[in-house]
């Protein structure tokens, strides 16, 4: 089990990440452990903030801050069960502020009155209390539920999995560049026709497109590795259109492979049974349950032969169909049939002694039967990280067959997914409501360790309207991942550390910031307050203490730390920029593949004693391993005493070619006499005193240092 409590507390000090870092282990028997490796302490450390006393009798842990005696953590308040099928372990808890624990319907703080939490991935659109596709813990991959309660011990059960790994710090993926734009996908794309109609409109309306996707659509009778060859007969000449305009192109796959058909008829079934691919029944056969194409049988991931099976059926269809990403969907696994068409058998597995809280209790409600046999383990153990297994076969296929940067989207996930890919958030009603929620959603999968994350803008169920699509899109232009999808029968086509973090994190000293969900930051720098609600043109957002200008420069708001009321007309999203930061903008494009080779602007928010900085990570977009092999140039900014400077930290060439066109200085209390560009006077800066506002035009070099300077 790995908790992942965000504790806060009010005594004037940083936050606590509560992550108990210890093990317990039966030392006579050895049980299932989740197979996923966790960093491991190589050392003790020298100074520690943080206190442990263990009880022998009764058995317990107690965490304590060494600087004043404060209890984090204390697992003596109720006993510890370690039995095979049921685990607890309480503690009582430091304060009510306690975020994280899965991916559920849920505000940013988790409500603490005796609520009840099921870790169990299920195929359900998204409603309050029900578990959705992701388990934060490491080792509760079986069914696990907890319960919150702020005046009682927090308890944790389960009926699977070991007590605490350590606390992890999974590195995400790098996306590739391309990655970041703008997807667009629906289910109802018939054909390849409508499928580039549908891109037509978009090149049209000049709304800019990087990735168009398809759904079930192209596919012969909901196969995987088929498609249509009447209405799909093109398609993978329409994939190779989408590339020569410079679009990306994706498609779903689902897990679940068509069983039905006679033998010979259809490769993956014929050659993943020869292969021994399938996930078994009590029996020893490939156990069929039911999804999309009818009968279907399960992958298991978790054996290696399986990973071999994918990446060949892959590279076997990319050879026609020359694809760009995956989006990989139904994998909780989701099954239209309880357990099985022959049901499940009856044994302590498919009746625990304790069951989830939802689905009327039933392991198998919408899923496959937890006694079917995976390579690794029974799946009971391995359910929760079915989702996970498929992101890391998908991942690694796409590496072999592509070379480049692979770009997974999964709908079921576990903790470490965000190594291997993104996540949207599955079904979403088209509602104001789901709306709002999709930010604490954002926000979770970002501390979750999985960056690259969204909602289906406008909403994927029922049909949306045009004004909660606009504000829809406003926010969705600020998640990671930006798709819009939605459902079959719905409205018409073309209408149209984190990335995305929660303010506590960084203002985690102000408890105003604790519960802010209806706001959102990226990065350190900009804060996004986007309306929420229906017929409203003002919205109201909290600013943390200093100064914040907006992003458009023609206001500022010097906060105590206080809610303002902002004007938010139909055609505004709120975004301000942080005193002390220098953000690099480029100007837009239709593709991302466009803009980023045109002019970079820097904006500079000066504090109020004329301070900024910033920096620039830039490499190819595509390659993979940049990071690891040096390969990227990064810029250093730095603004003081009237001058904006650029230093390269270091460089292989990446900025090479790219021009600084402007540089917009915020917060210049008195009008410049003089601008100079590298010792160059500026003849057509310009200077608003209302504002505050000094704009620089330039033509300088990326790739050499620079230097403005206005007095
Ligand atoms: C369920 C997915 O959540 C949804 O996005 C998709 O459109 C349908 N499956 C059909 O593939």
């Amino acid at each position: 089990m790995h908790l992942f409590l965000k504790a806060l507390q009010g005594e004037g000090f940083l936050p606590l990440w509560l992550l108990p870092a210890f093990e317990l282990r039966d030392p006579a028997r050895r049980r299932y452990e989740v197979p996923l490796e966790t960093p491991r302490a190589g050392a003790r450390a020298t100074a520690t903030l943080y206190g442990l006393q263990f009880s022998e009798d009764p058995f317990g842990i107690v965490v304590y801050r060494e600087a004043t005696g404060t209890v984090l953590l204390n697992t003596t308040v109720a006993p510890l069960l370690f039995a095979d099928q049921f685990l607890q372990i309480s503690t009582s808890l430091l304060s009510p502020f306690i975020t994280g624990l899965g991916e559920h319907l849920t505000s940013l703080i988790l409500n603490t009155s005796w609520t009840k939490i099921t870790l169990w991935n299920r195929d359900m659109a998204p409603v309050r209390r029900s578990r959705l596709g992701f388990a934060p813990e490491a080792g509760a991959a079986g069914a696990s539920w907890q319960c919150l309660s702020s005046t009682r011990p927090f308890k944790v059960k389960g009926s699977a999995g070991r007590l605490p790994a350590w606390p992890v710090r999974w590195y995400p993926f790098m996306p590739p560049y391309w990655g970041l734009g703008f997807h667009l996908c629906r289910w109802g794309y018939s054909s390849t026709a409508i499928t580039r109609e549908v891109v037509v409109n978009m090149t049209a309306a000049r709304f800019p497109l990087d990735v168009q996707w398809n759904d079930l659509d192209y596919m012969d009778a909901k196969r995987d590795f088929t498609f249509n060859k009447k209405t799909f007969k093109d398609y993978p000449d329409m994939v190779r259109d989408f590339h020569q305009s410079g679009l990306r192109y994706i498609m779903i796959v689902d897990p679940g492979i068509s069983s039905s058909g006679p033998p010979g008829t259809y490769k993956p079934y014929d050659d993943g049974l020869k292969r021994g691919v399938f996930i078994r029944n009590a029996t020893g056969q490939p156990l069929i349950g039911k999804v999309w194409p009818g009968p279907t049988a399960f992958p298991d991931f978790t054996n290696p032969e399986t990973r071999e099976w994918w990446y060949d059926m892959l590279k076997e269809f990319h050879d026609q169909v020359p694809f760009d990403g995956m989006w990989i969907d139904m994998n909780e696994p989701s099954n239209f049939v309880e357990g099985s068409q022959q049901g499940c058998p009856s044994n302590n597995l498919e009746n625990p002694p304790y069951v989830p809280g939802v689905f009327g209790g039933r392991l198998q409600a919408g899923t496959i039967c937890a006694s079917s046999q995976q390579y690794l383990s029974s799946h009971y153990n391995l359910h929760s990280l079915y989702g996970l297994t498929e992101a890391i076969a998908s991942h690694d296929a796409l590496v072999r067959i592509r070379g480049t940067r692979p770009f997974v989207i999964s709908r079921s996930t576990f903790a470490g997914h965000g190594r291997y890919a993104g996540h949207w958030t599955g079904d979403v009603w088209s509602d104001w409501e789901q709306l709002y929620y999709s930010i604490p959603e954002v926000l979770l999968f970002n501390l979750f360790g999985v960056p690259l994350v969204g909602a289906d803008i406008c909403g994927f169920a029922s049909d949306t309207t045009e004004e909660l699509c606009v504000r829809w899109t406003q926010l969705g232009a600020f998640y990671p991942f930006m798709r819009n999808h939605n459902d079959h029968g719905n409205r018409a086509h073309s209408a149209g550390e984190t990335v995305a973090r929660p303010l506590f994190l960084e203002f985690p000293k102000d408890p105003n910031t604790w519960t802010v969900d209806r706001q959102l930051m990226w990065g350190a720098e900009l804060l996004v307050t986007p309306v929420l609600e229906a017929g409203q043109t003002k919205v109201s957002g909290y600013f943390p203490a200093g100064t914040w200008y907006s992003l458009a420069g023609d206001s500022t708001i010097h906060s105590k730390g206080q809610w303002i009321l902002l004007s938010a007309p139909l055609d505004t999203i709120n975004v301000h920029v942080r005193a002390g930061h220098i953000l690099p903008l480029q100007e837009p494009a239709f593709r991302t593949a466009e803009s980023r080779k045109k002019g970079m602007t820097l904006i500079v928010a000066l504090t109020t004693d004329g301070f900024a900085r910033g920096d620039l990570f830039w490499d190819d977009g595509e390659s993979l391993q940049t990071f690891e092999n040096g390969d990227y140039t990064q810029l250093l900014f730095l603004a003081a005493h009237g001058a904006v400077l650029s230093e390269l930290l270091r460089t292989r060439g990446q900025a090479d070619g790219l021009l600084l066109t402007a540089v917009t200085v915020l917060g210049v209390t008195s009008a410049p006499w003089r601008v100079l560009a590298n010792g160059t006077p500026v003849e057509d800066f310009s200077y608003r005193s209302d504002t505050q506002v000094l704009t620089v035009p330039v033509s300088l070099p990326m790739w050499e240092p620079f230097a403005i300077t206005w007095s």
